[in-house]
Parts: C-alpha cells; structure tokens; sequence
C-alpha cells in the first residue's frame, strides 16, 4: 500500500464508531475527513477527538508515531458531503443502524467519489449484500465491523458482499493492519458476522444455566471473566483445545470428542430472552451493579481502563 502520507479517508457520520475510527486512521498517519449529516455535529465532534487524543498522550497509551498535535493537524470537519469525499481513496462509513440511512448514504458517496475508491460500513447487524443493494459499482463495497471500543479492542471483521474483489478485501486488509487494527477476513457474508455469532452462542449457555437454576449471575460471569476469558484474550478455542492434549488437535478430538457432543447435544433451545427469566436475570445482576447511570458509569470506565492495561500487555 502506498505510503500514508496525504492519503485520505473520508469517515461518514461522527458518533462513537466514527470518532473512534478517525482516531484510529489519525495515529496511521491518514488524513481524516470527518462528515457528519447534522450540522455542527462534525466539529462538535473534533472538539471531542481533541481532548480525547491529548489524554492519551497524557496517559502514554496515544497509538502511533506521530505527537498528539501531529495527529490532529490531519483531521477536518465537514458539513458538506461532496467536500469531504474529495480526494479520498477509503470511505468509512458509521451513520445509524438503519438500512435506508446506509443505503441512502452509500447511494450519496458514490455520486461524488471516483471508481477506485474503496466503500467501507461499520454496520454491527447488517447484511453486506443488503446495505450496498443500492450502489452501482458493488465490486469495490465491504462491511468492516469494529468492536466498541476500537481503540483498546483491535478486531475488525471485514466482511465481503457477494461481489466483492479480493483486491477490494487486500487493501482493506491491508490498511487496516497499517494502522494497528486486527482485521479477520470472513470468505461469505453471514448474519451476524463471526464475532456476534460466537457472542450469542456463550450468551445463550449463559442465559440457560442461570435460567434453569443451575448457577447464579454472579458465577456464570466468573466462568468467563476468571476462566474462560483468561486464555482467550492470547489464544483461541480451536488452539485451546491444540494445546490442551499433549499430541495436538487430534489428540484432543480423539480424548474428547464424545463427551463434547455429549454435553453439546444436551443443550436447550433458543431462549427468548424476556418473561420471568428475564426479570429474574436483570435484578440478580441489578442487584451487583444497580442499573442507575452514575453505577453503570463507573463500570464502564473500569472496563475501559482495564482494557487499555490489556492493550498494553498483549504489546
Ligand atoms: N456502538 C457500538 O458499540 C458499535 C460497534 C460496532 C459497530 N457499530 C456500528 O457503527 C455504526 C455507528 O454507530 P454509533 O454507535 O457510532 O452511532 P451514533 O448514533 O453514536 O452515531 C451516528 C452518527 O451518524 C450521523 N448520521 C445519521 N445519519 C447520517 C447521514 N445520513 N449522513 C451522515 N451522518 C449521519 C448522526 O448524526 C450521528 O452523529 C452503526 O452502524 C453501528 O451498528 C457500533
Ligand atoms: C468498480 O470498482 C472496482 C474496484 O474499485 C474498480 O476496479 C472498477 O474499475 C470499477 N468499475 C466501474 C465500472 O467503475
């Protein structure tokens, strides 16, 4: 990939995710073109990346070569789409979770952008091949969904529409890996990506034990956060088990396979997710951390520090 300097990447709507991934695209160099469709939001939104990007030089955690100073010289705000798209060679894309908003936005920055030019959504839930239905040229489109916050959390999963190229995937790749990120490639789109499908799949064993009366709140959380969640923040399920059987992967499956199939056939339905269980699950955890915003607040910030100490370790 050319060298970043002067390159620019356009970000299209300035909350979280778009504040994040311009933070992230500044400490690799890029110049950052910040759209947001509500006026005076894209600056409001400068201010903000401002005072973020000077603690975490403060902090020592700022990602990147360049000074905090540096990075900010390359961003800009705009309220006017066709001036924030030129020169562009990336587009990112970060407005609401909403099909016709995408749609329509992405139907926008193709009438202003040249045909190199890569199209990118940060969509969580969204299909590929829907979100793009309405661009032209849909070779040069993909989903790239981070994980909040991008900053600490570096996984991207970049997800193809069915007509994407694998020159159009290389490059997101690729500059994604550039400017820090931990992108994985998904080969077909799928509903929920890999990450939410393997989220959903420990949700819902979670849900069920504590459900049926198995094991509380409380516990079920240390099951990830004091076991499981140890090994996985370095290495992952299929190396765990690699590991976890002195002869390797087929060791494991020969030592262990049965039973897991045994316990996995064992598992319930779908839950729903409401009713009494639910009220039931949501005072035990009130009842831990009550639901109020100064207690959720101050949870968060242990979250986020803790993942920046994470951060750090796994450098
Ligand atoms: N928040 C998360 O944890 C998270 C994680 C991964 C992906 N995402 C995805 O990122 C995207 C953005 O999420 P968010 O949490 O930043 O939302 P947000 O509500 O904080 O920000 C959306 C921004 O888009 C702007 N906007 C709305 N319509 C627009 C338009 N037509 N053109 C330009 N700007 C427009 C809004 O003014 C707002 O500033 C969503 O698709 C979401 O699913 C979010
Ligand atoms: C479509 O996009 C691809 C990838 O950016 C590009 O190579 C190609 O020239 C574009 N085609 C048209 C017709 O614009």
């Amino acid at each position: 990939m050319a060298s970043p300097k002067g390159a620019v990447i356009t970000v299209v709507g300035s909350g979280l995710i778009g504040r994040s991934w311009a933070m992230v695209f500044l400490s690799g160099g890029y110049k950052v073109k910040l759209y947001d469709s509500q006026p005076g939001q894209a600056s409001k939104a400068i201010t903000e990346i401002r005072t973020q990007v000077l603690e975490l030089q403060e902090a020592q955690m700022l990602r990147g070569k360049l000074s905090a100073s540096e990075q900010l010289a390359l961003l800009s705000s705009h309220d006017d789409l066709s001036q924030a798209l030129e020169g562009a060679f990336f587009v990112q894309e970060c407005v609401y979770e909403d099909l016709e908003t995408k749609q329509a936005v992405f139907q926008a920055v193709e009438r202003h952008v040249g045909e190199g030019v890569v199209l990118s959504s940060s969509t969580s839930c969204l299909m590929p091949s829907s979100v793009f239905s309405l661009v032209q040229n849909r070779t040069r489109c993909l989903v790239a969904h981070p994980v909040n916050p991008p900053y600490y959390v570096r996984l991207v999963e970049l997800v193809p529409h069915p007509e994407t190229l694998h020159v159009v995937m290389d490059t997101a790749r690729d500059l994604m890996t550039e400017v820090g990120q931990a992108p994985v490639c998904l080969r077909k789109e799928i509903d929920g990506f890999a990450l939410n499908r393997v989220q959903y799949a420990i949700i819902a064993e979670c849900w069920r034990l504590v459900k049926d009366d198995i094991i509380s709140v409380k516990d079920i959380d240390l099951v990830m956060s004091e076991g499981l969640g140890m090994r996985y923040a370095f290495i992952g399920p299929i190396e765990t088990m690699h590991l976890n059987a002195p002869e390797g992967l087929e060791d494991y499956l020969t030592r262990y396979r049965f039973g897991m199939s045994r316990v996995l056939s064992s598992f319930g339905p779908v839950p729903e997710f409401d009713g009494e269980a639910a009220a039931r699950i949501s005072k035990e955890i009130c009842e831990l951390i009550p639901g109020d915003q100064e207690h959720l607040s101050a949870r968060r910030e242990r979250r986020d520090q803790l993942l920046m100490e994470l951060a750090k370790l796994k450098k």
